[in-house]
């Protein structure tokens, strides 16, 4: 098991859990401007649980991941977590005002190996997020907001477009340069 340090917080990683990277950090500093006291927040793919233990600090968090590495992980950190496939294990609809979501982004071929479930968005690098889009409003409240992190390689004009035509109200509220992409947090609000 490793301990990363961010911030005020020490992190436990098991292995084979998605270790926090620049992604991890930049949605760190998203939910720290956009999460209220009073919000209820629902984390898909929590991985080690790095971005529900800062939003813990200021208001009520559930998170769910496929991995049972990843849901033992995040346990081990704090988070309370559901093992399940994106909301199939949800039971509360329109109960959460903040959905949250960094997820698997990287285009590639095929799943190959156990590991790919934690980068791997399918050959578009859009496969699960557009599963995630496609059900999101069903599980947040009437002015309901969510926060999705995308990358330049997923083709961050094309989640835009498919988030307004679910009639999201679409606004870029952080992004950062890399080296080979641009890390952005989309924000979708249903008004
Ligand atoms: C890029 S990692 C992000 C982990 C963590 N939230 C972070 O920011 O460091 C993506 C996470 O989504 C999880 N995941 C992949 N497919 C999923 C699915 N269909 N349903 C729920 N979680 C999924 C992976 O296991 C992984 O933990």
């Amino acid at each position: 098991m490793k301990l990363l340090q961010y911030r005020d917080k020490e992190i436990a990683i098991l292995p084979g859990v998605y270790e926090p990277a620049e992604d991890s950090f930049l949605m760190v500093e998203a939910v720290l401007r956009e999460v209220k006291r009073s919000d209820n927040i629902l984390e898909i793919g929590t991985g080690s649980g790095i971005v529900s233990m800062f939003i813990g600090d200021i208001a009520r968090v559930i998170g769910t991941d496929i991995s049972l590495k990843a849901v033992k992980c995040a346990r081990l950190n704090g988070i309370d977590v559901i093992r399940t496939d994106l909301f199939d294990g949800i039971k509360f609809k329109r109960e959460f005002d903040l959905i949250v979501f960094n997820p698997p982004y990287l285009p590639s071929e095929d799943q190959k190996t156990d590991m790919d479930v934690l980068w791997d968005g399918g050959s578009s690098g859009r496969e699960i997020i557009n599963r995630f889009l496609d059900q999101v409003k069903n599980y947040l409240t009437d002015d309901g907001r969510m926060l999705l992190l995308v990358s330049s390689l997923t083709g961050i004009e094309q989640l835009i477009e498919k988030m307004r035509s679910l009639d999201l109200v679409v606004d870029e509220i952080i992004s950062e340069k890399h080296f080979f992409e641009r890390l952005v947090v989309l924000r979708g609000a249903l008004r």
